[in-house]
């Protein structure tokens, strides 16, 4: 079998071999107990827990307290917009904001509190440009009077064309002289940016894992005490009593772990993807295509539409030659069912179906790249492979 040619790290990263080793080690240790029992092996499983909570509050400059261990950046977004959403009361009447270009973790946690809790909650979704929110059009609905703004939820790093929303802490400042807590959903930023929570101002932020080299099924939300989220799930008073269940000790430990070596590592790194970024664009002149992120974008993410191309059948067709890139899933863009993000960018019709996400990761070698470059060309002159 031919070597993979793994061009979706987007979706997810290859585990860093010393956090493999770390936790296999951890799980390998029998004196590692439940980190709720009072006896020493609760005691010292506490302490490694607590440890790599220490080591992620450092990463985001917050203290350790501000972090709590969940399942991943789903699980932490809906804790987060719920809990605030709970707690508003049926006299009240607020408003959510976020943009129409989120991850469905948002968007649909959004539609069901726009499916549930209306009158109380009005969701506004704000239209974007290269993925980006439009401060003057957050600023329009902050001014409103009719509601009180709760929470402002935006992504840092829009996940499938890269765009980074550099003015965050700006607009974290304005959202606070309204009174409006501002969460984002930094799943794609985290491991990459050195985000400075404290500098930022911002409320809470969410990530997962397996994004920067961890373990799947693990990540956190991070959120100071002091603000109130409404309980959603019931059970032991783990994490502060607000995520109950035994902590995942080993996946936090591995997480941590490959927090601090995916910001040494990245920026090590950033020339090679704009190596391949612009191998990649040179091979597309002769096509007409479309770069869809904006300036200011991470250099591992590329989204690019072409024209007249069906970008479900190239994704299989590379797929054949063990090559994974990811598509836009532009090809129901129109529909109920296509991707948001994509249906923002209002490309013209004959680009709509040809819109593929290509995103590089620390194992890309420009050999990948040149392979996948090959097939992509020969498939834009035959349309098959
Ligand atoms: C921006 C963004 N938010 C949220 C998620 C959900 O992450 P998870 O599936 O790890 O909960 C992802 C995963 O692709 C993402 O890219």
């Amino acid at each position: 079998m031919s070597k993979l040619v793994y061009l979706d790290h987007n979706a997810t990263t290859f585990v860093y071999d010393n956090v493999v080793k770390l936790m296999q080690k951890l799980y390998s240790d029998q004196t590692l107990g439940n980190p709720s029992s009072h006896h020493c092996m609760g005691g010292y499983s506490r302490s490694v827990l607590e440890r790599a909570r220490e080591d992620v509050g450092k990463c985001l400059h917050v203290p350790a307290s501000h972090v709590i261990f969940t399942s991943g950046s789903t699980e932490s977004i809906n804790m987060f917009l719920l809990g605030r959403a709970r707690l508003v009361k049926p006299n009240e009447r607020v408003r959510f904001i976020t943009s129409d270009s989120e991850h469905p973790a948002v968007t649909n946690t959004f539609r069901y509190m726009e499916r549930t809790m209306s009158p109380q909650i009005e969701v506004c979704i704000l239209p974007t440009q290269k993925g980006l929110v439009q401060e003057k059009e957050l600023y329009k609905v902050l001014q409103k009077k009719d509601r009180r703004v709760d929470t402002v939820s935006i992504s840092y790093v829009n996940h499938e064309l890269g765009s980074v929303l550099v003015k965050l802490g700006e607009i974290v400042e304005k959202c606070h002289k309204y009174g409006a807590l501002v969460h984002s959903d930094m799943t794609q930023a985290i491991g990459k940016l050195d985000v400075n929570m404290e500098e930022l101002g911002i409320d809470a932020v969410s990530f997962s894992g397996h994004k920067f080299h961890g373990p799947m099924g693990v990540g956190c939300l991070v959120v100071s005490p002091e603000v109130k989220l409404e309980q959603l799930m019931f059970g032991g008073d783990q994490e502060g009593k607000r995520r109950p269940g035994t902590q995942n000790v080993v996946g936090a430990c591995g997480m941590a772990a490959a927090l601090q070596k995916s910001l040494v590592e990245y920026p090590q790194h950033r020339k090679q993807y704009v190596l391949f970024r612009s191998k990649i664009l040179d091979a597309l002149r002769p096509f007409p295509f479309i770069l869809n992120s904006s300036s200011d974008q991470m250099s591992t993410t590329m989204s690019i539409s072409m024209a007249n191309v069906d970008a479900t059948l190239l994704v299989e067709a590379l797929n054949q030659h063990q090559i994974c890139i990811s598509k836009g899933t532009a090809c129901k863009a129109y529909s109920k069912d296509g991707s948001n993000v994509i249906k923002s960018l209002h490309l013209p019709e004959e680009y709509v179906n040809g819109t593929i996400r290509i995103s590089f990761g620390e194992t890309t070698t420009l050999h990948d790249v040149e392979t996948f470059i090959k097939n992509l060309v020969h498939y834009l002159h035959n349309q098959v492979l």
